[in-house]
């Protein structure tokens, strides 16, 4: 971590003689008075991202699962077991999400990049409420538990999850420029590289033409988690323009390569060579490539040199092609494509 940042400061909520000017505004360690003048903004991405995120609104339950609950019969003990396993560490990542999300907000002096947040914050507990809703159509109701259960009883889902929420929770013990540092790195870590695996699992799954209706419900998450991955390279970059490059590629490699060794051991622990179509090769080469691109996203030199090769090029086009109202690439942090809702322009459309 560089040295030179000023102490961060929590935010005062109530703060009559703050300074909004654009020309003062910063993301962190600003004074702004918290009002939301959303006609003065100075970051301006930050506008198109909003409209984005709102635009991609989605209710879980308006995707059938009926298909799903048959299917599951069919799928082999390998197959339910990695179902499972991946729907309990995506329930813990979203809900750990959505209670820490507000831990950094609180430290954010641009309105606009506030209110992102907030939206980040709804559309996680969207994405709970649908592992709900999966769980609850498909999921036999004496395995349920165990499902909400499992991060407390697996050891290797215990420590990865514990490795995430500990910096969470140091933040919250000590909101040092150092744990700042660390916790804006985690968070972009758990946004860009955690859920992926995973993802891919169901993508696979619904190319042999089954759990179709899970694999469109993750494909809705994956599309808002593309737009949290676009919030954080914005924030995670002006943060560093703003204050002498103070999250640096040192502590970026090292938290990064910690994640990625467990993203693997976690993904062959659960998939190993038993799912057709993924393999620990393919998991390896995955994972580092993710990294990779997560990692020069944010200005940084590649971790894994030589992991140029996305395994997975032909999951995203399944991904792509199987539903007309959800289209984005999958493997980039940007999203092409939004659909789903009208934009309404003015008030005398409505
Ligand atoms: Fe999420
Ligand atoms: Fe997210």
């Amino acid at each position: 971590m560089n040295e030179t940042m000023n102490e961060l400061k929590i935010k005062p909520i109530f703060n009559p003689n703050g300074d909004d000017s654009l020309i003062n505004r910063r993301i962190i360690n600003g004074s702004t008075t918290n009002l939301f003048n959303l006609n003065e903004i100075k970051y301006t991405w930050a506008k198109s991202l909003y409209r984005v995120m709102l635009a991609n609104f989605w209710i879980p339950e308006k995707v059938d699962l009926s298909q799903d609950t048959l299917d599951y019969q069919n799928l082999n003990e390998h197959e339910k077991k990695a179902f499972e396993s991946i729907l309990s560490f995506l329930t813990f990542l979203d809900s750990i999400q959505t209670n820490n999300i507000p831990n950094i907000a609180n430290y954010i002096t641009a309105p606009e990049v506030r209110t992102l947040l907030a939206i980040q914050e709804y559309q996680e507990v969207i994405h709970s409420q649908s592992y709900a809703y999966i769980l609850e159509s498909i999921i036999p109701i004496e395995r349920r538990n165990k499902v909400y259960e499992l991060w407390r009883t697996d050891d290797i889902l215990f420590d990865r999850n514990k490795y995430i929420a500990g910096i969470y929770q140091d933040f919250i013990n000590s909101s040092s420029n150092t744990n700042f540092a660390r916790v804006m790195v985690a968070n972009y870590i758990l946004e860009s590289l955690y859920f992926y695996n995973g993802f891919i699992f169901f993508y696979n799954l619904a190319t042999k033409h089954v759990m179709l209706g899970t694999a469109d419900e993750i494909r809705y998450i994956n599309r808002d988690e593309l737009t949290h991955i676009d919030l954080f390279v914005k924030v995670i970059k002006t943060i560093n323009q703003e204050n002498d490059n103070f999250i640096t590629q040192e502590l970026v490699h090292e938290m990064f390569a910690i994640a990625a060794q467990q993203e693997i051991e976690w993904t062959n622990y659960i998939l190993g060579n038993n799912i057709a179509g993924m393999d620990t090769k393919s998991t390896e080469k995955y994972t580092k490539y993710l990294v990779n691109q997560r990692i020069v996203n944010i200005g940084f030199e590649p971790l894994y040199p030589g992991y140029n090769e996305n395994p997975y090029q032909s999951f995203e086009l399944m991904s792509d092609n199987s539903g007309e109202s959800v289209k984005s690439n999958f493997f980039e942090s940007t999203v092409t494509n939004y659909s789903q809702a009208t934009a309404i322009e003015g008030w005398d459309e409505i």
